[in-house]
């Protein structure tokens, strides 16, 4: 089995990253772990090009094409991501767009199918606010879709603002666990 984690906060060692790096944690040495942290990546956001490849591949070449293997590959996406003003983060956000090469592969050109996987979102933002979850979470069905991802489940943790401040929801890494566990027993009854 292989899991990508991907980091969309510009925030090493930030909350997004603790909880990312717990879920992956919990892999290590049971299936192959690929964590990219976005922030360090050079890539540019999708320019709209007017001849588009038709097999879904984006032809910038940059470290995006990186991206697409290791998600195109994977069994199980994980995107982390804070809300920044009521959204995904910026470097999340630019990702995601470079991902309409393959929906068009996919729904226009029809050139282009992913392979099953699944995707499991975690998000961390200072407030309360609901509505600003529904945004982020909405651009990232709207992604997991494109890259044939089910919408697994989400981590979604309220009210942490400061670096690290994410390590005193102990309901955030007990969320965590619940989630590797339903995701444990669906892969041990599609084994059998
Ligand atoms: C540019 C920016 C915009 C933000 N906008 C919001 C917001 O709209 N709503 C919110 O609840 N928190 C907002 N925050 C707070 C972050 O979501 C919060 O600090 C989060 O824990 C950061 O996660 P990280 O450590 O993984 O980067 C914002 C922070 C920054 C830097």
């Amino acid at each position: 089995m292989k899991i990508v984690g991907i980091c969309g906060s510009p925030r090493k060692d930030g909350n997004s990253e603790i909880l990312l790096n717990e879920f992956l944690k919990y892999f290590n040495g049971k299936a192959e772990v690929k964590k990219i942290t976005l922030n360090s990546l050079k890539f540019i956001p999708c320019q709209e090009c007017e001849t588009i490849r038709k097999d879904g591949r984006c032809k910038i070449n940059d470290d995006m094409q990186e991206v697409y293997n290791e998600v195109e590959n994977s069994d199980l996406v994980v995107v982390a991501s804070p809300i920044f003003f009521g959204s995904l983060s910026a470097q999340t956000k630019m990702m995601i767009d470079r991902f309409q090469c393959q929906w068009l592969g996919i729904n226009f050109f029809k050139t282009y199918r992913p392979k099953n996987k699944m995707g499991i979102f975690i998000c961390v933002m200072a407030t309360e606010r609901d509505d600003f979850v529904d945004n982020a979470r909405s651009i990232i069905r709207h992604f997991f879709k494109t890259i044939g991802a089910t919408y697994f489940d989400e981590i979604i943790c309220k009210g942490v603002d400061e670096k690290g401040k994410v390590r005193e929801k102990k309901e955030c890494f007990e969320k965590i666990k619940q989630v590797i566990k339903r995701w444990e027993v669906i892969n041990n009854e599609n084994k059998i």
